[in-house]
């Protein structure tokens, strides 16, 4: 059987945990989508493993695969294989034929049309995933298959790098031969730099033709969990454009991502939710909790001394600040308009609720049960997202739960969950119709309430 694991939000939810607690039932791991961008946490024990490209799985020793939905930069892979064998782990990683690949230009052109773009900027990670889509879509992407085949890949980018030369000088007015990094723009350098990652693929067979490696495995008798990255409201085509990545994290992307029909890739589709919200980029946030310059709109958030406060809580207990610059993340109160919409694209089979432990201790949880806009009641999202920035969240309020042992918590169970705690987790999943799995009380395998195992 087959199970995906779905960002329900902005990403970050904790999907690289709910991975790693289930992936004890699965023999294979996929991701279907993103790149590098994303930045899956699991902690075991003493140890922490923070995976951008390798699947969670890794960490149980379960094979990994990227599937044909993703942008690979081999660079990147190979590093963060090596780092993880030098930390005694022995990933077995395979990587679809079908995969498109991240070249050095995609990256500096991420950062150069960022700059550019201003308001409409999403604050991308930089790791070039927009421009490596669009290079895909516009069918002068270079595939991981084609650097198996030299031929293949000097004529690729004998095509498509005089036509990046051009974008970055003629539209941007930079100079493609003073960049960094150095070659970014240069079809020899590339050619020699991406046949060598080629051969190194090729040594080391991790190639493979993903829907039909995944297929055999399943007449095998296998388990595949599908391992999404990102979030349902900032997919490409269900998410808050533009201030969206680059590919489809729901769960229609399990399917279209891996080469498994719709009917095979999905069995269980667990949707991973926040118990509250926590952005890093721009766009709306009707539920936001204070300000962050350069990143909440002009006139968002709720700028109160008491918002400002709450906000100042939920970071520190929830260590939202960026992992890189230290800076605040954006965060805000549950919003069920968008968590209604993500259980329809995605068709949840059950929810794994993280991050109940970060609202302990605050006297009142509130959610934003609905919208208001213009005077009327919204129970779900516009569809575009000038009209979300005019939706007021009109709120419920939960008592809040206190702080209590949370280990002691998930060795007991469910029942022990604080009262207030289940009313508030009984809430969300009446509105979104679909049963809790899993209630995260801390960042650990074993600091999780386990009510449900989907395989
Ligand atoms: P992902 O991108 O969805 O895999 O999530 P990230 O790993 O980027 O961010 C989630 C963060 O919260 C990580 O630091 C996790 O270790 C941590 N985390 C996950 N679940 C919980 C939870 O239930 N409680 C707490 N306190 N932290 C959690
Ligand atoms: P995980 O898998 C949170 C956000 C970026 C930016 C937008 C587009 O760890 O949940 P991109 O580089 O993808 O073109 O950036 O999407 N973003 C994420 N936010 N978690 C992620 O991944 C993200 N991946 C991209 O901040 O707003
Ligand atoms: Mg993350």
């Amino acid at each position: 059987m087959t199970v995906t694991i779905v960002g329900s939000q902005l990403g970050d939810e904790g999907k690289g945990g709910i991975v790693d607690l289930y992936g004890d039932g699965a023999d294979v791991v996929v991701r279907y989508q993103g790149g590098d961008n994303a930045g899956h946490t699991v902690v075991y024990g003493d140890e922490t493993y923070k995976l951008s490209l390798v699947p969670s799985g890794a960490v149980r020793g379960k094979v990994g695969v990227l599937g044909n939905g993703c942008v690979v930069n081999p660079g990147t892979l190979f590093d963060e294989l090596d780092a993880l064998r030098e930390r005694g782990l022995d990933p077995d990683v395979r990587v679809a034929e079908r995969a498109h690949v991240i070249l050095p230009y995609h990256r500096v052109l991420d950062g150069i049309e960022e700059s550019e773009k201003e308001d409409l900027a999403a604050g991308t990670t930089g790791r070039g995933i927009g421009p490596t889509y669009e290079d895909k879509a516009g069918r002068r992407g270079i595939r991981i298959g084609d650097l198996l085949d030299p031929d293949v890949l000097r004529d690729r980018l004998e095509y498509v790098v005089p036509q990046k030369r051009a974008l970055f000088s003629e539209v941007f007015g930079g100079d493609p031969d003073d960049v960094d990094p150095a070659g970014a723009f240069d079809v020899e350098a590339l050619f020699e730099r991406y046949r060598d990652y080629g051969e190194r693929l090729a040594e080391e067979e991790m190639t493979v033709d993903c829907g039909a490696f995944l297929a055999d495995h399943l007449d095998a008798g296998a388990d595949v969990m599908m391992e999404g990255a990102q979030g349902t409201s900032i997919d490409i085509d269900h998410g808050i454009y533009p201030y969206v990545t680059s590919s489809n994290p729901t769960a229609g992307g399990a399917a279209t991502g891996t080469g498994l029909a719709p009917a095979i890739a999905g069995d269980e589709v667990v949707g991973i939710v926040k118990a509250y919200l926590s952005r890093v980029g721009t766009g709306p946030l009707p539920t936001e909790l204070g300000h962050v310059g350069g990143q909440t709109p002009e006139d968002g958030g709720d700028t109160s001394a008491s918002a400002e406060e709450t906000a100042t809580y939920i970071r520190d207990e929830g260590g939202e600040y960026g992992t890189v610059t230290g800076r605040p993340r954006r965060v805000g109160w549950l919003d069920m308009p968008m968590l209604r919409h993500a259980a329809r694209v995605n068709g949840f089979t059950g929810l794994a609720v993280n991050h109940i432990d970060v609202l302990a201790g605050l006297e009142t949880v509130k959610v934003g049960h609905a919208y208001d806009l213009d005077g009327d009641e919204r129970l779900t999202l516009p569809p575009t997202t000038e009209r979300w920035g005019d939706c007021d969240a009109v709120y419920r309020e939960f008592d809040g739960w206190p702080e209590v042992d949370w280990s002691d918590v998930a060795a007991s169970g469910y029942d022990a969950v604080p009262e207030n705690a289940r009313t508030y987790l009984e809430y969300v999943s009446d509105q979104l119709d679909a049963p809790i799995y899993a209630v995260g009380v801390g960042p650990g395998r074993d600091e999780t309430v386990v009510l449900e195992d989907p395989f």
